[in-house]
């Protein structure tokens, strides 16, 4: 039985991983400071579908790891490293802060693979599209709801200068390049995805990360929207799901993938504006949907659309969910768990 370990395992992408690991008989441990809004409900409901025997959860901090954690490692076939602290603004805040979550807590688990005294996992680490920073020489072009790269038909692709801007930039970034490096120094089986934005179930996105899930359970909830910019900025945007298939695929292509960054979301044909979003859900809800307008964000990138073809030519993947599928279905779930959201936000 295959033994899987997930830093941040009551998050969004962790839970949804979890649930797909337990589903299909494996063993998971999941290692979570519970600092998220909604990891606690994540947990009771990972703790509601799986059999007790499969599913452990070590309450703690990357930053200072324990002797589970360390335990943990070493009966595990591969690590998600997931925990993080995820919001730009907050960086901004408190960079310390920030550092000692992403750069430290990374390299904290990091070392415990390369230490280990039992098994040494696969560690596959979620880093960002922000190592790219703002990528001001790009030329930009403006539609009718969004704004479109002149000489990137195909998204940016993983061969881009690293540029880290912003505190979360510098601290993922650093973390990105210490996992591509364990790889080379210590010959650990690493795996860097630069992902774009990632949505779906049990996301409880909120204005300052996650905007996807948190414009559709603003318009379901009745809450406020507030618009940075313009509104036609745009993301390439993917489903949990062909997330977690990304991973599997390159977890089982592993000899190949080691030691190599993909990047990884909708790619061209999955993108989306802030004000195309917010037409689906006018449509879809019928509904009116005002919302308010203020400055754009400092460190706002008008576009950011991944080139994924990399990630397809080495180990075969492409993502499956369009992105109206993909808001239909998170549409289905907001609307199914509406109470738990109304006390949540
Ligand atoms: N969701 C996206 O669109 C996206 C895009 C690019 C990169 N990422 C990266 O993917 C990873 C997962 O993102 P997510 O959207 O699931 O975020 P999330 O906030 O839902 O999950 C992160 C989890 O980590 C936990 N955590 C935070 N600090 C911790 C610490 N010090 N010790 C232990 N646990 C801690 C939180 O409680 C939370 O449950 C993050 O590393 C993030 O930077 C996400």
């Amino acid at each position: 039985m295959q033994e899987i370990l997930i830093t941040g395992g009551a998050g969004f992408t962790g839970t949804n991983f979890a649930a797909a690991y337990l589903a299909k008989g494996c063993r998971v441990t999941l290692f979570d400071n519970l600092s998220r809004k909604g990891s606690r409900e994540n947990l009771e409901f990972l703790k509601r579908h799986a059999q007790a025997e499969h599913l452990s959860i070590i309450e703690g901090d990357i930053r200072q790891p324990t002797a589970a954690v360390k335990a943990a490692v070493e009966r595990s076939d591969v690590l998600f490293h997931f925990a993080a602290q995820v919001a730009v603004t907050t960086s901004v805040a408190d960079p310390r802060d920030d550092f000692e979550h992403n750069a430290l807590g990374t390299l904290n688990m990091l070392e415990l693979v390369r230490t280990s005294q039992g098994k040494h996992p696969v560690f596959f680490f979620a880093s960002t599209n922000k190592v790219y920073g703002g990528m001001e020489d790009v030329v930009i072009e403006k539609g009718d709801t969004s704004y479109y790269y002149r000489d990137f038909p195909n998204g940016i692709p993983e061969d881009r200068i690293l540029d880290f801007h912003s505190p979360y930039g510098c601290s993922k970034g650093a973390a990105d390049q210490y996992v591509r490096d364990y790889a080379r120094i210590y010959g650990i089986r690493s795996v860097v995805f630069r992902q774009s934005c990632i949505y779906g179930y049990r996301q409880f996105g909120i204005e300052d990360q996650g905007w996807v899930a948190w414009f559709v359970i603003a318009a379901i909830l009745g809450r406020p929207i507030t618009i940075y910019g313009d509104g036609m900025q745009v993301r390439d945007v993917l489903f949990v799901e062909d997330l977690i298939e990304a991973y599997d695929m390159a977890w089982n292509q592993i000899e190949v993938t080691s030691g190599q960054v993909f990047n990884i979301g909708g790619g061209p044909v999955n993108t989306m504006s802030l004000l195309q979003l917010l037409d689906i859900l006018r449509n879809t809800l019928s509904i009116e949907l005002p919302v308010t307008h203020t400055d754009w964000r400092p460190g706002d990138q008008p576009v950011y659309v991944s080139d994924i073809g990399k990630a397809e030519q080495t180990f075969g993947w492409r993502p499956r969910t369009n992105c109206r599928q993909g808001v239909a279905k998170l549409i289905a779930w907001v609307q199914e768990n509406h109470p738990m959201l109304a006390q949540l936000f």
